[in-house]
């Protein structure tokens, strides 16, 4: 039988509420569709873990992790005790930038019977693509704080975009919408006002583009796009965009389907190199950790994103299916949706949806 070597990691918060869900699921799956998943969990890339130890992760960590066909993530943060940019730049951010990570990608879709916020939505109304820039742009560590402490003083953090890095994400992205029946390709901007990096990125999609001569594409700047995402998100269907421009959209994206509770993510390093990494789009949510009230379903939805991944194309779109049924009963929705179920319910109702 064909086995996958997966490293688990559930991190903090409600990280470890909805990663047991996703392991449910993949357990229910992979018995229908034969194959083999090995876990090995981790307990570093964790806040508790830093207070043990100091560091977020072990020196080794990559030796650790680095040979497994896929990552499996939960969310990492608990500002009360570690500072954010200290908890995931010691964590997160090292996996994206050190597996070279460099596609984000993050599907957008409003499930049969789930209400929108958005007045008069149905499906297929809101179905699209981020893809994220992962691994540059304006997530850099090029900067400094000069004075400190005084009434001089400074702050810089420097953005740094390169050819290949943006070549590399736009060509992802094409292809992409290349597949696509829409085949449309929506750029995210800002070079009205960011003066230097944002035309140059603008430059490599007009450069790219002749390419992929039957994708329509067209830009926005990122303050219409954030705009046109709740008035029209019927115009997208594959949007590129910078590292904070698309964690922004990804965010938003998924808001308009009704809760950022379902949406996925996969960091991708799409030559295999490195392995890939599966996570919800949220956070660790500590307002709500703790209470077993989180919606798992952006983590289980991450698990068919890595399934996929993988190659299990069939286990994959049988998540996908059964979040989709157990989504359509009101009954079985978490409280972000406003449903009555808790955590376990929902994830154990998608696991007895796929069986
Ligand atoms: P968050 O996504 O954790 O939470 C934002 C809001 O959405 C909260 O009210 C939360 O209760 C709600 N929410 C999030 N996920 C939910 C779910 N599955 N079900 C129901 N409600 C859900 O974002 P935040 O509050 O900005 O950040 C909290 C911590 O998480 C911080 O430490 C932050 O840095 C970290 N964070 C980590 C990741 C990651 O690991 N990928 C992503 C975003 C934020
Ligand atoms: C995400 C998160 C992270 C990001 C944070 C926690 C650093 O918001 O994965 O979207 O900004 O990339
Ligand atoms: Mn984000």
């Amino acid at each position: 039988v064909r086995r996958h070597r997966i490293a688990v990691i559930a991190g903090d918060g409600i990280g470890k509420e909805v990663v047991p869900e996703g392991l449910r699921v993949l357990e229910a799956v992979s018995r229908r569709y034969g194959f083999g998943l090995e876990y090995d969990h981790f307990d570093f890339a964790s806040c508790e873990y830093y207070l043990r130890h100091g560091a977020m992760m072990p020196a080794d960590w990559k030796q650790q992790i680095g040979s497994h066909d896929a990552i499996f993530f939960g969310a990492v943060g608990w500002p009360e005790t570690v500072p954010d940019h200290i908890s995931l730049w010691g964590s997160l951010i090292q996996f994206r930038r050190e597996f070279d990570q460099y596609v984000n990608l993050r599907p957008v879709k409003l499930m049969p019977g789930v209400p929108s916020p958005l007045a008069g939505r149905k499906p297929g109304d809101i179905d699209f693509y981020v893809v994220r820039e992962n691994t540059e742009g304006e997530y850099s560590s090029i900067g400094g704080r000069m004075f400190p402490g005084t009434d001089r003083e400074i702050v810089m953090q420097e953005t740094v975009m390169t050819r290949v890095g943006i070549d590399r994400v736009l060509k992802y992205a094409f292809e992409l919408a290349q597949r696509r029946e829409k085949k449309h390709l929506t750029s995210a901007t800002k070079s009205n006002g960011i003066s230097i990096t944002m035309p140059y990125w603008d430059e490599r999609v007009e450069a790219m583009a002749p390419q992929y001569a039957d994708v329509r594409w067209d830009k926005y700047h990122i303050d219409i796009l954030t705009a046109h995402f709740v008035q029209h998100p019927d115009w997208f269907d594959v949007v590129v965009a910078s590292n904070l421009f698309g964690d922004i959209l990804s965010d938003l994206g998924p808001a308009c389907t009704g809760t950022i509770g379902i949406a996925p993510a996969a960091n991708i390093n799409p030559e295999r190199v490195f392995p890939s990494l599966f996570e919800p789009v949220h956070g660790s949510a500590p307002d709500i950790a703790g209470k077993w009230i989180a919606n798992p379903v952006g983590q289980i939805w991450s698990a068919a994103l890595m399934l996929d991944h993988l190659g299990e194309r069939e286990a994959a779109a049988a998540i996908v299916s059964a979040i989709e049924r157990v989504l359509a009963e009101p009954a079985l929705r978490t409280r972000d949706l406003g449903g009555p179920a808790g955590t376990i319910a929902c994830g154990q109702a998608i696991a007895d949806a796929v069986e």
